[in-house]
């Protein structure tokens, strides 16, 4: 595994010697409150076949954003789960760091790469602690992970996102949202919670939002979302 998370020394050289993650299911890491709440790390979900979001193609919306041209320059998918997304936009022509906490849908997504030949790189790592990575990007796709966070981790992950972007970069973030509450999808965020964290010093301004639809194994025709368009700003107070 990259190194990314927090496991300590001991953890690492174990982790060396057998060649499998430590006996930590959370690698040293801080366990989200998604996975406080279900009681299992994020990697459970993709041991047993696919997990219930993933549809085993690129969103929709993902591939429309793609076609307008929307990604540029070093591209960083976060949450890409099994690579989907990230591997559409890499087709493409660009290069793409794709990063998740569950090393099984990480490694799909590699075997995926290989099998496909394209240039796309996938890592273990926290969207919690994006500093680490020590690398900068100028666009970012978030399908379907800021509604995993609580209001605390959205402000922990904002700021994690703006210690990997430059000024100018933009954020493309796809989230369920609340406009039906009949066919909404798991931890549904309404517009004002997903502003919330883009406060004028956070260094993201928000610069559109709009209705979208999220595809999951649940949903086929697609849950309400929200799709928003986010510019790295310089910070202010
Ligand atoms: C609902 S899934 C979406 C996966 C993928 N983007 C897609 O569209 O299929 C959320 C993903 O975020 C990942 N995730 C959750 N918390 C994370 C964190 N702190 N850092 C990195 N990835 C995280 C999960 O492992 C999961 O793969």
């Amino acid at each position: 595994m990259i190194g990314l998370t927090n496991a300590s020394h001991d953890e690492v050289v174990m982790s060396k010697q057998t060649g499998l993650s430590t006996d930590d299911p959370y690698g040293g890491r801080q366990p989200t409150s998604h996975e406080r709440h279900a009681g299992q790390p994020w990697d459970a979900s993709y041991r047993d076949g696919p997990a219930p979001w993933d549809i085993g193609a690129p969103q929709p919306a993902v591939v429309r954003l793609a076609s307008a041209g929307v990604f540029g320059g070093a591209v960083l998918d976060a949450g890409c789960g099994t690579g989907d997304n990230a591997l559409h936009i890499a087709a493409r022509g660009l290069h793409i760091l794709g990063f998740d906490v569950a090393e099984t849908a990480v490694s799909i997504a590699r075997d995926s790469a290989a099998a496909r030949g394209l240039d796309a790189e996938f890592i273990v790592a926290d969207a919690l602690n994006l500093d680490r990575l020590d690398r900068v990007f100028d666009t970012v796709l978030d399908c379907a992970l800021f509604h995993t966070f609580d209001s605390d981790e959205r402000r922990e992950y904002v700021a994690s996102l703006a210690s990997v972007t430059r000024s100018g970069a933009y954020l493309y973030l796809l989230c369920f949202g609340d406009a039906d509450p009949e066919t909404a999808g798991p931890h549904p965020v309404s517009r004002h919670e997903l502003s919330a964290p883009f406060t004028p010093g956070s260094g993201w301004s928000i610069v559109s939002v709009s209705p979208e639809r999220l595809q999951a194994r649940f949903a086929p025709e697609g849950a309400p979302a929200w799709l928003a368009k986010v510019e790295r700003i310089e910070p202010y107070d």
